[in-house]
């Protein structure tokens, strides 16, 4: 079957190769990105049909190796490169082994299992120059999002949340876990883009050697809490404590406090978005640059504030942004809920204005 993503052509087999559709927003993202930060010497780790690899040897001028163990993922690779008239270079490796050989040849590495990343991340992390870039992406969402608990320990040493957090705290433990694999080589982590999307998270994030910087980015993990009973919620060390209405405090983590995006970046890459005539690509693009800024590792969501008070209606999400916007606090809309707010504001500033 032929498909058509961004300006590249792509022959994708109806058996026996990975292709998921949905995954194009993930690949746009990608390209919007890597051409935000200019030619890089781009490795997709586990390419299959190599959508994303060839695309970015399109779309962005990127020198770009692909890679994949499926002997016939290599067939379809070579005649993805050939109907798109891309030089890239193709093999047919197990990912640790080939990262073991590549150290410091690519500046970027995306990583894009089945599952969890978490057996590749640690040998990519190696891999990478002093100063390159790691693309992660995590289809796990039940062991990140409370699903599986004892999974999501087991695999990334963290405690997930269920209910009305789940996606912030999955998205942020993939961080706090990225952070950690970084520091365990001497490098420090800055995100650059991350997002929660449909049943996915992806995170784009630069790595640079120097234990000053691995400190700083551990100084970015802690613990979120919640109170399922009255709403309540923050960041920090606050473990074993009761909430003020008396209620039991739930506790996620370690994960990632720090940004979730650089909003200059984003920017960058919304620009660089436009090409693709996507309007889903451009709202993600904006409403991250826009949260990032606020610099909150929680939101509120008005569907559960409207739950808690039992009633339904409640003002708009535009309207909540505005009206603490103008109150002196941080405001923004959220990219991982439709009806999320993302501000410094506490719980009871939140539910006055969404109740008008
Ligand atoms: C989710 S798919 C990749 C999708 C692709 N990046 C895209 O955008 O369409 C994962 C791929 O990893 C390959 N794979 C799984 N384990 C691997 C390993 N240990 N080494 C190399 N490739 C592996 C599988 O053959 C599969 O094609
Ligand atoms: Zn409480």
């Amino acid at each position: 079957m032929r498909v058509r993503e961004g300006l590249t052509e792509l022959e994708v087999p109806e058996g026996g190769v990975f292709f998921n559709p949905r995954m194009k927003l993930n690949r746009d993202v990608t390209c919007a990105v890597v051409r935000a930060l200019g030619r890089l010497d781009f490795l997709d780790l586990l390419a299959a049909s190599g959508a994303k690899g060839i695309r970015v040897a399109r779309e962005c001028g990127s020198r770009v190796h692909l890679n994949d163990v499926n002997p016939r993922a290599v067939e379809v690779i070579r005649r993805n490169a050939e109907l798109n008239g891309v030089e890239v270079s193709v093999s047919c490796c197990e990912a640790n082994l080939l990262l073991t050989s590549v150290r410091g040849c690519f500046n970027f590495i995306d990583v894009d299992p089945f599952g969890a990343p978490v057996r590749f991340t640690a040998n990519a992390v190696a891999a990478l120059p002093s100063r390159g870039y790691l693309g992660v992406t995590a289809t796990d969402t039940a062991a990140l999002c409370g699903v599986y608990p004892k999974a999501c320990l087991r695999k990334y040493g963290a405690v997930s949340f269920r209910g009305e957090l789940c996606k912030e705290a999955g998205l942020r433990i993939l961080l706090g876990f990225l952070a950690l694999e970084c520091a365990r080589y001497g490098r420090g982590m800055r995100v650059l883009l991350s997002h929660a999307t449909d049943h996915y998270f992806r995170a784009l994030v630069e790595v640079r050697s120097g234990r000053r910087r691995a400190d700083d980015s551990l100084e970015q993990l802690g613990m979120l809490v919640f109170c399922p009973a009255c709403g309540y919620r923050g960041a920090g060390e606050r473990a074993n404590e009761r909430c003020r209405c008396g209620g039991e405090l739930q506790v996620a983590g370690r994960l990632w406090l720090g940004r979730i995006a650089e909003p200059e970046l984003v920017r960058r890459a919304l620009a660089e978005a436009e090409y693709l005539e996507d309007r889903r690509v451009a709202r993600l693009l904006a409403t991250l640059a826009e949260e990032a800024e606020v610099e909150v590792p929680y939101f509120y969501d008005l569907h559960h504030i409207g739950r808690r008070r039992g009633t339904g209606s409640l003002r708009k999400v535009e309207r909540v942004v505005e009206g603490l916007r103008e109150m002196g606090y941080r405001a923004s809309r959220t990219h991982v809920s439709p009806t999320g707010v993302r501000t410094d504001a506490g719980y009871e500033v939140v539910e006055e204005l969404a109740a008008g």
